[in-house]
């Protein structure tokens, strides 16, 4: 049995040792022998004598010559194991001896053993420096190497002087040192750890290779390890020099764990946008928290265009688009890119989004001008300029200006388009009528055939032509189809005189106030009832409004030739408020043409309705 130089090295390959040991601790560890609780060598009074209180009594060795130690008094004593009074690097040596005795099988007491460590062991070993130097502390007294005995340490307080000299060779190992103690494999990987044996003057450095369990991971006998299957397993190399010395290789054996792993990685920008010369950065967010390793590693794909720093600072370099790409360092698969474009900004942003017009729609006769005003939005966008095209210039021009004119008849479509961003536009749509055929007969007006009467036209005091047989002849088939329907459609009022329109007006003038009156009651002269071709259904007043009939009519008057006159909405075109009730016979053709077109008949025929 050796024992071992006491060097900060061996401490080293001793808590290999100890590691070891700890597998079969119930079968060499010495129990306590006293029946006072403290045990020779039992530093830390756990019951058992092994690495762990050579490695305190080290601990304390050391803690001694520099900050005056920890040690209780019963620890002090069952530390100093030779008794020489001190506790020292040989006390530790000499724990470490016997537990590795008792390792092998032996039995005897720590005190019985020591009375004659040399006559169980095989082999003699001394310390091998020189202890020039010693304090007292606390009255034990400890030794303090120093390889030059010209250079005593200076804070060394000395009330009892002792020098102990003695010197001998190393034959044995006495410790192995493995570039790795780690090691993680998948199925079929191999993998070596290189060894050391210490000291090197020691001729015999042969290695004795061994797997806790061979069906995780085997290992031949230069040390190369392979995995077999998912598990975890000891690989151990010994000294065949010096058998008690070995060192541990924890083998794992399988896909690494993703548990603890880096599973994903949040950026707080995935776009960039940048101008030459512009930096920026995304931070980033590795996902789990918990994971240790957050490092990583910045790549941009292509440095012409942007370069990366290893903290993540984007930096732009020319015209043109490029991916910066985040790994993490502990899980390589996991990326996170971010889309870098260097040049003008691609995004809507400083783009014209939508254009807004006045109008959409203009109804014009031949020669007729209109304009639709335009709003580009954003407002923050500089280039606001617009392009006018029209979809027929036979039909309707258009300048530089958006100025519109009607030049014949016939539908078209006016476009306006950012000049900024010509996907966006807005559409004008143009109706242009047929000239119309103007007529004035006997104080009588007559478009295309229609006699008009509204605020604009007036029909004479005298015009007095009785209800007209067409009108009611139609009505009267209309009722009918409405009654098939379960619709019951009746004749309110139909024919009204000059002198009765006045009555009625003036009446509600009275009631109501003239402006008031006038946004429904027509005044003498500009009523259709004075024409014979106007009539009033059912109950004339807004509750007419949603009923099934007025629902009817306004779905199949066209087909009689009747027109809902006044319809909703259209009070400023023409002069007067809705009026589901009030119909307009016009003849089928014309009626169905009206009600094809949406118009109102003052929109259909290019007039207006106002008292001049
Ligand atoms: N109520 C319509 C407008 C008229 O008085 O003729
Ligand atoms: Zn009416």
């Amino acid at each position: 049995m050796d024992i071992k130089i006491i060097t900060m090295s061996v401490i080293v390959g001793l808590s290999t040792v100890t590691a070891i040991g700890m597998n079969t601790t119930e079968n060499f560890n010495t129990m306590a022998e006293n029946n006072v609780g403290w045990t020779l060598g039992d530093v830390n009074n756990d019951g058992w004598v092994n690495a762990v209180d050579s490695s305190i009594v080290l601990m304390e060795y050391s803690n001694l010559s520099t900050h005056g130690g920890t040690f209780t008094e019963e620890q002090k004593k069952v530390a100093d194991v030779n008794g020489d009074g001190w506790i020292n690097a040989v006390d530790a040596s000499n724990i470490l001896s016997y537990y590795a005795y008792c390792s092998t099988g032996g039995t005897i007491s720590f005190s019985e053993w020591m009375k004659n460590p040399e006559e169980i062991t095989t082999t003699t070993t001394t310390i091998a420096t020189t202890v020039t130097t010693s304090t007292t502390v606390s009255g034990y007294v400890v030794s303090t190497d120093n390889s030059s005995s010209s250079t005593q340490t200076t804070s060394t307080v000395s009330s009892v002087e002792t020098t102990t000299t003695t010197t001998s060779t190393v034959q044995k190992i006495s410790e192995i040192k493995l570039t790795k103690y780690d090691i993680n494999l998948k199925v079929g990987e191999k993998d070596i750890s290189y060894v050391t044996m210490l000291p090197e003057s020691v001729a015999n450095k042969d290695e004795i290779w061994t797997s806790s369990d061979e069906k995780v991971a085997t290992v031949d006998k230069w040390g190369n390890i392979t995995g077999i299957a998912d598990g975890k397993c000891i690989v151990t190399v010994t000294s065949v020099d010096n058998p008690e010395v070995k060192a541990d290789i924890k083998v794992t054996v399988g896909e690494p764990s993703t548990e603890n792993k880096i599973t994903e990685i949040k950026l707080s920008k995935t776009e960039m946008n940048l101008e030459v010369g512009k930096k920026d950065i995304s931070y980033v967010t590795m996902i789990p928290d918990n994971v240790e390793n957050k490092d990583e590693i910045w790549t941009s794909s292509d440095e012409k265009i942007a370069t990366v720093d290893r903290w993540g600072n984007v930096t732009a370099v020319s015209d043109g688009t490029c991916t910066i790409t985040v790994t993490s360092v502990d899980n390589p698969k996991v990326k996170a890119d971010i889309k870098v474009t260097v040049g003008k900004p691609s995004t809507t942003e400083n783009k014209i989004t939508e254009i807004k017009l006045s109008k959409t729609e203009m109804n014009l006769n031949i020669g007729e001008k209109d304009i639709s005003y335009v709003t580009m939005l954003p407002e923050s966008v500089a280039n606001k300029d617009e392009i006018w095209t029209s979809s027929d210039e036979k039909i309707a021009t258009v300048d530089k200006w958006g100025n519109v004119t009607a030049v014949s008849a016939g539908t078209c479509t006016v476009t306006v388009t950012s000049v900024d961003n010509s996907e966006v536009k807005a559409d004008i749509k143009v109706t242009i009528k047929e000239k119309s055929d103007f007529q004035q007969l006997n104080g009588l007006t007559y478009i295309n055939g229609i006699l008009i009467a509204n605020k604009s036209y007036s029909l004479p005091s005298t015009y007095d032509p009785g209800m007209d047989i067409t009108t009611i002849k139609q009505f009267g088939e209309l009722s009918n189809a409405a009654a098939k329907d379960g619709i019951n459609i009746y004749l309110s009022s139909g024919y009204r005189s000059y002198s009765y329109q006045n009555t009625i007006y003036n009446n509600y003038v009275s009631w109501y106030g003239k402006a008031s009156a006038d946004t429904f009651s027509a005044r003498a002269g500009h009523s259709e009832h004075q024409t014979g071709l106007a009539i009033d259904v059912n109950t004339i007043d807004d509750s007419f409004a949603d009923t099934p009939e007025a629902e009817w009519l306004e779905k199949h008057a066209h087909e009689y030739g009747f027109i809902i006159r006044y319809p909703k909405g259209k009070e400023s075109i023409t002069g007067y408020k809705y009026e589901p009730w009030h119909i307009r016979y016009l003849g089928v053709e014309k009626a169905t043409d009206v009600y094809n077109s949406g118009l109102t008949l003052e929109e259909y025929l290019g007039i207006d309705s106002y008292y001049h």
